[in-house]
């Protein structure tokens, strides 16, 4: 009689219960990915669907066969240790990374169902419709008005002149009514309202950041890409950048990238954690990630173990 042959999963259950496994330099447990492990299944529309994705920079294979459907009006967050691919991932969600050189990108990403990586794609309308907002606040060097106004009037969207007219407002009016809005959507309205002529660049570092976000909104966009938003800002500026995810979620998909974990915790709906390598370990809602993820290098990552 044979040995009853030992399934991958008991072999896992096994090895997770002894705590065996290679530990690797940078003290993550050797452990095989299942595939079951990064299917998360939502109700919902679809708004950006992922379908093999891998970057290249040079020889560096930074993103390996990433694959995730993110869902409409809600926080997706990206977590995981310096240099296992978020930024490199999230630059894949508006084609900045095209900006890159040595990067070469393989794979799928479509919005809407529409693939995003084929030719005739119109760069200029794709980031206006995906928008994005860097670790560090970057303002022109313009005044405050000039910085939301800016993108409305480079896309056509503002200079209406006749139309305006016509409809008996000046564009004066259109552009104060919408510097109004976006300000008062970023959350920065109230602290900026008597100074709009002053340059951005004398704003605090946070009031600079929700100026990005009010700038990144004033085009219009449907989904919002943010690197690590909030990592150069104080407690106070961040619970503002925090509420502030909250509510965009009602109107746009938000993606984000953070390594705070409390942060993820708080503000996202379902969470990719990303693992050295550039894979995607686990992707599931984030109370799952964070209360009972399958892998054990997700465990061990979000208790702090390594990373
Ligand atoms: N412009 C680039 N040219 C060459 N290699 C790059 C470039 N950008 C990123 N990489 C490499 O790709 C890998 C992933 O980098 P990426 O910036 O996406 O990581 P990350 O998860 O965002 O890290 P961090 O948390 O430190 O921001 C790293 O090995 C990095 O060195
Ligand atoms: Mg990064």
């Amino acid at each position: 009689m044979s040995e009853p042959t030992q399934k991958p999963s008991d072999i896992d259950t096994e090895r997770k219960r002894t705590g065996e496994g290679i530990e690797t330099t940078s003290g993550e447990t050797d452990e095989r990915v299942r595939e079951e492990w990064r299917e998360f299944e939502f109700d919902g529309a679809t708004k950006l669907s992922v379908e093999n994705l891998n970057v290249h920079y040079g020889e560096d294979h930074a993103l390996k066969d990433v694959s995730m459907d993110i869902p409409e009006n809600s926080v997706t967050a990206l977590i995981g240790p310096s240099g296992c691919g978020k930024s490199t991932f999230l630059r894949c969600l508006n084609r900045m990374n095209d900006r890159v050189k040595s990067a070469r990108v393989d794979g799928s990403v479509s919005l809407d169902g529409k693939e995003i990586y084929q030719e005739g794609v119109n760069l200029v309308e794709l980031r206006k419709r995906v928008g994005m907002v860097f670790q560090s606040p970057n303002p022109f060097p313009k005044s405050i008005e000039e910085n939301i106004s800016y993108g409305p009037r480079k896309h056509g969207d503002l200079e209406t002149g006749l139309l305006a007219r016509l409809f008996g407002r000046s564009d004066q009016e259109e552009r104060d009514e919408l510097v109004e809005r976006c300000l008062r959507d970023a959350a920065l309205w109230d602290e900026v309202n008597d100074r709009l002529d002053d340059n951005a660049l004398g704003l605090s570092g946070g009031q600079q950041q929700r100026l990005c976000i009010a700038r990144c909104l004033s085009v219009d966009p449907e989904v919002i890409l943010m690197d690590e938003p909030a990592s150069a800002l104080d407690p106070i500026a961040t619970a503002k950048i925090e509420d502030l995810i909250d509510d965009l979620s009602e109107e746009y998909t938000v993606v984000i990238v953070t390594h705070n974990m409390q942060q993820a915790a708080r503000i996202s709906d379902q969470t990719a954690v990303f693992l050295t390598g550039g894979e995607l370990v686990e992707y599931d809602a984030t109370d799952k990630i964070f209360e009972n993820p399958e892998s054990q290098r997700v465990e061990e990552y979000i208790s702090g173990k390594f990373g």
